[in-house]
């Protein structure tokens, strides 16, 4: 197995800085010692890694052994979603741990505004049973009608950051018109805005914007070329990456985006692929070539898994 140890400790501005373990406050791991974390802009830290609860977990009870198996492998970054129904489960499995509260980072998301953001979260809150979340997202930006809407429900998210129920606040699956509206009137930057990337969409300049602005990039669908987007032009290269650094093609898939400063969701039912990551994914670092050229390979598809009645076909945004 190639013994390349990581030494790269993406920060939100993409810049390369030595990888310390996170131990540096060792109350609050959140993650196993082999995997970063990345510094926001309001100074926490997020872990590289999460463990997603949403859409391939069904029910409950899949999703309560799912994330209790990512949990004994050391992740405890939990992203979960009001949308998905998986905040109880979420919730049980923390219960189920027998960890403390502080060992975890959790997010969850906000869907829709009934009466105010306020009162959304505290709902999550109950089903997540806790009294906190480390992060907390506005899902997606139909959760508004109009711009001042939109500013209107940034104004309460950065209302409830300041109560601490939700210690650092930001958005997904904004295109970069969406940001430009909320930073109009923002007080506080989104930390993070948490979009599908992978080679076959990769959002124009995006990602560039968001470093302009010291907002963190979060990564969903990152395996999308391994699944609904297969095949295509990275097919080769993965697996020749795969075959050189003795990992599997996700690895490769999560750690070309990891590498670009990236924190990745990803998913799994099996904890044998959950033991590889742990394992595998610190052991090995892509190259800027390689990077770069899974990027170019990529570039020539277009695919998107998710929001696809949102965006048309061709909309790379
Ligand atoms: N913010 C948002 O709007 C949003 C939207 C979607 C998702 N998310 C979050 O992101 C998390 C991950 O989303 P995702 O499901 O799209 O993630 P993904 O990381 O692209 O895919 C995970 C899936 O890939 C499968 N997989 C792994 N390696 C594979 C391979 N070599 N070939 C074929 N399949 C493979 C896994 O199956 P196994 O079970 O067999 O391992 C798992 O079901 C979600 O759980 C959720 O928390 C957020």
């Amino acid at each position: 197995m190639a013994s390349l140890v990581s030494s790269y400790r993406p920060t939100a501005n993409g810049t390369d800085a030595p990888y310390q373990p996170n131990v540096s406050n060792s109350n609050t791991p959140k993650q196993s010692g082999n995997f970063p974390t990345l510094k926001l802009n309001d100074g926490n830290e997020i872990p590289v890694f999460a463990f997603g609860v949403g859409s391939a977990l069904t029910n409950g009870e899949h999703i309560l052994n799912a994330t209790s198996a990512a949990i004994r492998n050391g992740f405890y970054h939990l992203d979960g979603a009001e949308v998905d129904g998986n905040e109880k489960a979420l919730g049980d499995a923390i219960k189920r741990s027998g960890l403390p509260r502080s060992q975890f980072f959790v997010t969850t998301k906000l869907w829709t505004v009934a009466t105010t953001v306020k009162a959304s979260l505290d709902a999550s809150l109950e089903r997540l049973g806790l009294d906190y979340v480390d992060l907390y997202l506005v899902h997606w930006p139909q959760v508004a009608k109009t711009p001042d809407q939109l500013q209107q429900i940034w104004a309460e998210m950065e209302a409830v950051k300041q109560s601490g129920k939700a210690r650092s606040i930001g958005v997904s699956n904004f295109v970069q018109e969406h940001l430009e509206t909320i930073l109009r009137t923002a007080k506080v930057k989104p930390a993070i805005n948490h979009v599908e990337f992978h080679p076959y969409l990769q959002h124009g300049n995006l990602l560039d914007f968001h470093r302009q602005q010291g907002i963190a990039t979060g990564a969903y669908g990152t395996l999308a070329p391994l699944r609904k987007g297969a095949p295509g032009p990275v097919d080769s290269i993965f697996t020749s990456l795969a075959r050189k650094y003795q990992v599997t093609e996700s690895e490769i898939a999560i750690r070309w985006a990891m590498d670009q400063g990236i924190a990745v969701a990803t998913t799994s039912t099996s904890e044998e692929r959950i033991q590889g990551y742990s394992r595998r994914i610190p052991s090995f670092k892509l190259s800027p070539d390689e990077i770069q050229e899974i990027s170019q390979l990529g570039r020539q598809k277009h695919f998107r898994g998710y929001f696809t009645d949102i965006y048309r076909d061709e909309d790379r945004r």
